[in-house]
C-alpha cells in the first residue's frame, strides 16, 4: 500500500487542471468536501443538524483507498498519453476547431485518411475530444475525492512532426516510428481462442509488426508519392484500433479491482466510450486500400484475401465474435478480450512501449509510468 503523497515528486498539481475541478454541488466547497470527505449536494440532504442524510441517491463516503486512487491515477495517466497522441493526429488529419484546437492540418495526408472514409477527420476530432475529456475529468475527480491529479507535462519533449499543419511543440509520444500490433482484428474474430487462456492470435498486416513505421508524415517530404502517404494513412487506421482495443479491455480490467462504487461507476462509463472508438476504427480498418508502400515495402493485404477470405476473418465482421470465455466449458460468449486483471497495467505500459509510442522518451519517464502501473497493479477490491 502506498500513500498518495508518494506521488508528490512526479506530479504537481497542474493548475489549469485544478481550476476545471468541478465544486461540490450545493453551497459546500470543494475544499470543505476535502476536508470531511463527504459529498453534499445535489444527491443528498441537510438534515436539521447539518449532517447529510441518505435520503437521497448515496453519495460516496469517505475518502478513497490507495488501491482506488492508484487505478485513477494511472487511468489518468494513460489518457493524458492518448489525448498526446490523438492531438497530434487532428493537428495533421482531423478537424481543428475551437473543440480541438491546434494545427491546420495536412491537405494529403487527409486526403489519404478520407480514401479510408470520408469521416475520418470528424472520427479523428470526436476522439480526441472524448480523450481529453476523459484525462481532464479523471484529473478533477481525483482532486474532487482529495487525491492527488495527475501532471505528465515536464515529459512533453519528444519532437513534432515537421510536416506543415503541426505545431512545433513538446510532445509525450512518437508516432513516427511505430511497430503496430495488428493481432486484435483476428482475436476479435476468432470463435475458439481468448487471449485471457493463453491464446495467441495472428497479424492482420504483419509488415507493420515487422518493422518501424510512421502513422504521421514527418515532414512534407513523406507526402509522395501517393502511396507512400496512402501507406502512412494506413497505418494509423490501423493504430487507431490497436490504442482503442487498449482502452477497451484495461477498463474493465482495472474496473475488477475497485472498491469504491461510485470509481467503479467512472471506469465502466469510460470503458464503454473507448469500446465505441475501437469499434469504430475495427470497421475503418477493414476499408484500408491493400497497397504497398514503394519507398520502404510495406504491404497492406487484402483482409477479404486469403488467409483472410474465410468468415472468421474478413473486413465486414466487425462485431465481436462469441468466443470461449472463462472455462472452455462454458458456453461462447461475444466479450471484450482480455479483460484478465492480473498485471493489466504495467501489460498496457509493455504494450504501449513495444509499439515505440515513447519511443525517445527519459528514463524518469518510463519510472514514473512503471511507478503509476506498479501502484495500479497492487491495489485490490476491499
Ligand atoms: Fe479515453
Amino acid at each position: 500500500m502506498f500513500s498518495s503523497t508518494r506521488y508528490d515528486n512526479i506530479a504537481e498539481t497542474d493548475g489549469a487542471t485544478a481550476a476545471q475541478a468541478p465544486e461540490a454541488a450545493g453551497d459546500v466547497t470543494r475544499r470543505s468536501f476535502l476536508a470531511t470527505g463527504v459529498a453534499v449536494g445535489a444527491g443528498a440532504a441537510l438534515a436539521p443538524l447539518g449532517r447529510a442524510t441518505a435520503a437521497f441517491a448515496s453519495p460516496p463516503s469517505g475518502t478513497l483507498t490507495n488501491g482506488d486512487v492508484a487505478l485513477l491515477r494511472f487511468r489518468a495517466a494513460a489518457e493524458i498519453l492518448e489525448t498526446d497522441l490523438w492531438q497530434q493526429y487532428n493537428e495533421l488529419g482531423g478537424i481543428q476547431d475551437s473543440q480541438v484546437p491546434g494545427g491546420s492540418g495536412s491537405k494529403f495526408y487527409t486526403r489519404a485518411l478520407e480514401n479510408i472514409d470520408e469521416n475520418m477527420p470528424q472520427y479523428i476530432h470526436d476522439n480526441t475530444h472524448d480523450e481529453l475529456s476523459h484525462f481532464s475529468f479523471l484529473n478533477a475527480y481525483l482532486e474532487s475525492r482529495g487525491a492527488e491529479p495527475v501532471n505528465l507535462d515536464k515529459y512533453r519533449q519528444l519532437p513534432s512532426s515537421k510536416a506543415a499543419g503541426a505545431r512545433q511543440i513538446g510532445r509525450l509520444t512518437n508516432l513516427m516510428e511505430l511497430t503496430i500490433d495488428t493481432s486484435w482484428w483476428t482475436r476479435y474474430r476468432s470463435s475458439t481462442k481468448n487471449p485471457d487462456l493463453g491464446d495467441k492470435f495472428a497479424q492482420a498486416v504483419p509488415d507493420l509488426f515487422a518493422g518501424s513505421f510512421p502513422a504521421i508524415p514527418r515532414s512534407d517530404d513523406d507526402l509522395h508519392p501517393h502511396k507512400h502517404i496512402q501507406a502512412i494513412a494506413n497505418t494509423a487506421a490501423f493504430h487507431f484500433g490497436t490504442i482503442e482495443q487498449g482502452g477497451t479491455s484495461n477498463y474493465p480490467q482495472l474496473a475488477q479491482r475497485v472498491t469504491d462504487l461510485e470509481v467503479l461507476r467512472v471506469m465502466l462509463s469510460f470503458g464503454g466510450v473507448e469500446t465505441m472508438h475501437f469499434q469504430t476504427w475495427n470497421d475503418k480498418a477493414g476499408n484500408v486500400p491493400p497497397i504497398k508502400d514503394p519507398t520502404n515495402g510495406l504491404e497492406f493485404p487484402n483482409l477479404n484475401d486469403p488467409p483472410f477470405g474465410n468468415e472468421e476473418l474478413k473486413a465486414n465482421l466487425i462485431m465481436p465474435e462469441p468466443t470461449v470465455f472463462l472455462n472452455k466449458s462454458l458456453p461462447v460468449a461475444s466479450i471484450v478480450r482480455p479483460t484478465k486483471t492480473q498485471g493489466a497495467a504495467t501489460g498496457a505500459v509493455a504494450f504501449l512501449t513495444a509499439d515505440g509510442l515513447f519511443k525517445g522518451q527519459s528514463t524518469e519517464f518510463f519510472e514514473v509510468l512503471k511507478r503509476l502501473a506498479t501502484e495500479a497493479d497492487a491495489a485490490t477490491r476491499e
